[in-house]
């Protein structure tokens, strides 16, 4: 057999600074609602989390969108809450209102999770690590496989709400009245979802994203790894109204999320050198998306959608490689304002390394029609 040549995937070739034009596409929760072959399958399967854990069922759902829209990037099908899961935290996802845990409250509940090296969290996760080997093999050459799990911070908040709250209050809280516990809970995390990514770099995805989809909670410190730009404020930028914990103030980014996902970062690749990452930190603002890549040694930043591109861009060395950033909404919307947020993407990565994706997942009544109105105007010969 000849040998695969890896160089052959766009979204790689990106990856390793190169700026195609035009970009490589994917979107976050490209398997999803919107498509009715993933809710035929999903009805099939029975429960969310069968889906999740079937690797047959998980390699059809993955291959659905890469089928209709050429994606240059298959992503894994699976949630980031299979990690709590597996560490013995009942998960459960309720019809039409998403994942419920038991909250994880104080130090007995952290007490009854498995330990970091207990080998029947990986027996929990194999059959993850089957879908990745079953996906890889059936994808087409030149797509790339990315693996991904949920950033420390955001999965420990899941942990401790037991399900999504809008400000994260109870894990805040929780930072603040017992500081060690949440430390002790991210220190977990950070060991298990290193060797989660590990183990999926190795069972055949070719890069992983780690989801901070929670980051928009912390407050941060502006400008300490880039100069701020002209007229913004090196001030502490709160977010939420209510109390900052004590012991994340100052700079609650850095401490809880960016600190985290470097030392998973470091530590993936340690084992696999020169491993691909990307790290998406949904609400860090205009200075936290700039910080990502030199403080975590992350390979490219995921940019939400509330950030202007542009302005990022010009923020952020040349060199570092973007991905995103299209409005879920204006997907939604389609017609002219999704032709118009297209083009604003291209033009603001012309000769950039970029990778063309949503600024957060695709939502269920996103019309398919206007996916492919969305790649038609990206890869228009021009
Ligand atoms: O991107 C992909 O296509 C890969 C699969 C994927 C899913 N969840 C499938 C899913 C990925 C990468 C995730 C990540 C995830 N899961 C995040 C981080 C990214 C983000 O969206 O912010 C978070 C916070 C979760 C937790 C989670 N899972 C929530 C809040 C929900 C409910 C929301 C909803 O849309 O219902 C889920 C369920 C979920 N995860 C679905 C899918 C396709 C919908 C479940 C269904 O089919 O009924």
């Amino acid at each position: 057999m000849a040998e695969a040549k890896t160089t052959d995937r766009a979204v790689l070739r990106v990856l390793s600074g190169e700026s195609l034009s035009p970009p490589p596409a994917w979107m976050m929760r490209q398997a999803g609602r919107y498509l009715p072959e993933y809710r035929a399958t999903r009805a099939e399967a029975g429960s969310f989390l069968d889906l999740c854990y079937n690797p047959d069922f998980a390699t059809e759902v993955t291959l659905q969108p890469i089928r209709r829209f050429g994606f240059e990037a298959s992503i894994l099908f699976s949630d980031i809450l299979v990690v709590p899961h597996a560490l013995g935290q009942d998960v459960r996802f309720v019809e039409g209102e998403g994942p419920r845990l038991d909250a994880l409250q104080g130090r007995p509940e952290f007490e009854r999770l498995r330990d970091a090296e207990d080998p029947a969290i990986f027996t929990h996760l194999e059959p993850v690590f089957q879908a990745v080997r079953q996906i890889r093999a059936a994808l087409p050459h030149e797509t790339t496989l990315l693996g991904f799990c949920g950033a420390p911070w955001t999965v420990a908040s899941y942990m401790i709400g037991g399900r999504g709250t809008p400000d994260l209050a109870p894990a805040r809280a929780l930072a603040e009245s017992d500081t060690g516990l949440v430390d002790a809970l991210i220190e977990r995390l950070v060991t298990v979802q290193t060797e989660y990514l590990v183990r999926q770099l190795k069972a055949g995805a070719d890069a992983v994203q780690i989801f901070e989809s929670h980051a928009g909670v912390l407050p941060r410190v502006a400008g300490s790894a880039t100069e701020p730009a002209e007229g913004e404020a090196s001030t502490v930028e709160s977010v939420s109204d209510s109390a900052i914990p004590e012991a994340a103030s100052g700079d609650a980014l850095q401490r809880w999320s960016l600190k985290p996902i470097a030392r998973m970062i470091a530590g993936i690749r340690a084992q696999v050198p020169g491993a691909k990452i990307i790290v998406f930190a949904r609400g860090s603002g205009l200075d936290g998306h700039a910080r990502v890549v030199p403080e975590t040694g992350a390979d490219a930043v995921g940019v939400d959608w509330s950030i202007d591109l542009k302005a990022l861009r010009n923020r952020v060395p040349a060199r570092t490689v973007t991905q995103g950033n299209v409005h879920p909404e204006t997907l939604i919307a389609g017609g002219a304002a999704l032709d118009a947020a297209v083009d604003g993407v291209l033009d603001a990565t012309r000769d950039l390394p970029h990778i063309f994706n949503l600024g957060h997942g695709i939502t269920p009544q996103t019309p398919v029609a206007h996916v492919e109105r969305m790649l038609a105007r990206l890869r228009r010969q021009s």
